[in-house]
């Protein structure tokens, strides 16, 4: 099974969002790959109904700790859950850098997932700095002890993607050596959690012309791709391609 997540952050107005929905129900999805699209929390609705009888599902870009309450502005993994996610994207590295999630509140997402029946997409990924200090394991090993040591809700399904913070948007994705030295560290060290195998998915500056770099190699169990992941003409040929 190959993943193929599309994370349409907040690039695409709701009408935009509905075109890309709509011109992507005529394309085919094979029972061998998964295809996950997270559009805007507004636009999420109108993308279900568009794609109702595709293959592809929906997931959400981000999901509160808490499953009901007095949380202004935010939207429960169990809310998404009802409108129809069965996806959520965990820990992106905008969530963590940009609005300051802490590891903390990456693991209460992870539990609020479980909890409300929803996959969720563990990202992770070590900084620039991090690599030049020679602590790209480290950092990856905090990342995944701060959220599977401390766990209260059994863990359920879960998949993890490994994306390098300084590949994130940049143009400059990482080499597929990298990546699959990283996967096989992944997968040793998720073994002290789970008995589960767990799929591990490259995120960075994924595009048509990369992305089979990375989904032929074994230890790659799919990509989540951002900007690449935004028009018809460059994810119908990703979906084609993997
Ligand atoms: P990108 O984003 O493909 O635009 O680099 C990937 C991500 O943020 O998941």
């Amino acid at each position: 099974m190959k993943y193929i997540l599309a994370n349409w952050k907040m690039y695409l107005d709701n009408a935009e969002s509905l075109s890309l929905a709509e011109s992507l129900a005529d394309v085919a999805v094979e029972s061998e790959k998964t295809v996950v699209l997270f559009p805007s929390t507004l636009a999420f609705s109108q993308v279900k109904w568009a794609l109702q009888d595709s293959s592809f599902l929906l997931g959400a870009q981000n999901v509160a700790f808490s499953p009901r309450g007095a949380y202004t502005g935010a939207v429960s993994a169990e809310i998404f859950y009802s409108a129809g996610a069965r996806y959520a994207l965990v820990g992106h590295s905008e969530r963590r850098h940009i609005f300051g999630e802490t590891d903390t509140a990456v693991r209460q997402k992870m539990q609020a997932c479980f909890e409300a029946g929803i996959i969720p997409v563990l990202c992770i990924g070590e900084t620039q700095e991090d690599t030049q200090a020679g602590k790209r394991q480290y950092r990856l090993k905090q990342q995944l002890s701060a959220v599977f040591s401390q766990l209260e809700a059994p863990i359920g399904s879960f998949l993890l993607a490994y994306e390098p913070v300084w590949a994130i948007g940049s143009g400059e994705s990482c080499l597929p050596a990298d990546v699959s030295d990283v996967h096989g560290f992944l997968q040793d060290e998720m073994k002290q959690y789970t008995k589960q195998p767990v799929p591990i998915l490259y995120g960075g500056s994924v595009t048509k012309e990369n992305v089979v770099s990375y989904t032929s190699l074994s230890e790659v169990d799919g990509v989540l791709i951002g900007g690449a992941s935004t028009t018809v003409e460059s994810f119908s040929r990703i979906l084609e391609l993997v």
